[in-house]
């Protein structure tokens, strides 16, 4: 199989970005997939979530701006198969120092090239932004996956989002390339609460298709893993968010197989 690159990506923030792609990413590697996850939030949450020191060694913002070797930046946790590049908070400077750079946008889809063949998926932590850092993203992305959390307002920004990821897609035709919708996952459902299944159908009637059908549950051992430095499934493998994102990590891989 060739190398797919997804971008974890949604503007509005805390809606599971962070905890798709780090639980993703080491879901993947259960399944024998060779897996990079790339940090591309300067508040470098994906990194501490996996209990790596976010100024030890080289990070992606040495890769973009400081022409470090990408295969120098990447490193490996503990407590997961997948391999790691780092962030912190230098890389919210990419905006400022590559204003002149017209080929801003391409950057990171230019670094990650010499190494699509050692990877079977690449998976991005975006920030909460539409900013050079997601742009960046989408460019070096086959797809996007959108986390939408199972809450009031959760389509508030979907609009935005999308055409955004209209024009990466024009722009990228013309370069006869591709950026697939993976799906749309929902996030934080409280089995519970009325409203959420509500909002559920609403994006089910919205997006159809796109939606994936596993669906990740509010769950505080999802919650607490980060904080000692593992994926959910390393922390606890038999709780419900363990199996959803085990699931959703077959589910990916049986739509590209
Ligand atoms: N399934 C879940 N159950 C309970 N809490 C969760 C779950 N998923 C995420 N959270 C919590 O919700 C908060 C936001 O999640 P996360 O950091 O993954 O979102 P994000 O979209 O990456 O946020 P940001 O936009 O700030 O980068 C975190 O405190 C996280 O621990
Ligand atoms: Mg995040």
């Amino acid at each position: 199989m060739s190398c797919k690159v997804i971008a974890i990506t949604n503007q509005k923030g805390g809606v599971g970005k962070t905890t798709t792609s780090v639980n993703l990413a080491d879901a993947l590697t259960r399944l024998d997939k060779r897996v990079l996850l790339i940090d591309l939030d300067p508040q470098a949450s994906a990194s501490l979530s996996l209990g790596l020191d976010r100024y030890e060694g080289n990070t992606i913002n040495d890769v973009l701006l400081d022409d470090c070797d990408i295969t120098k930046a990447i490193c490996q946790p503990k407590y997961s198969r997948c391999d790691v590049i780092i962030s912190n908070i230098e890389l919210s400077r990419l905006e400022i120092k590559t204003l002149d750079n017209p080929n801003r946008e391409f950057l990171l889809s230019e670094r990650i090239e010499k190494i699509k063949n050692k990877y079977d998926y690449i998976i991005m932590d975006c920030p909460p932004s539409l900013g050079i850092i997601t742009l960046n993203s989408l460019y070096a992305a086959d797809s996007c996956l959108i986390p939408v959390q199972c809450q009031f307002l959760a389509i508030d920004g979907l609009t935005q989002l999308l055409n955004t990821i209209k024009i990466v897609q024009k722009r990228k035709k013309l370069l006869g390339a591709n950026l697939q919708i993976e799906g749309i996952l929902l996030t934080m459902l409280d089995k519970r609460v009325v409203s959420s299944w509500q909002i559920v159908n609403e994006i089910k009637e919205c997006f159809g298709e796109k939606v994936f059908k596993t669906i990740i549950n509010v769950n505080v051992k999802a919650q607490i893993a980060p904080t000692v430095g593992k994926p959910v499934i390393a922390f606890a493998a038999r709780c419900p968010a363990a199996k959803q994102y085990k699931d959703l990590a077959k589910e990916i891989v049986n739509n590209n197989d």
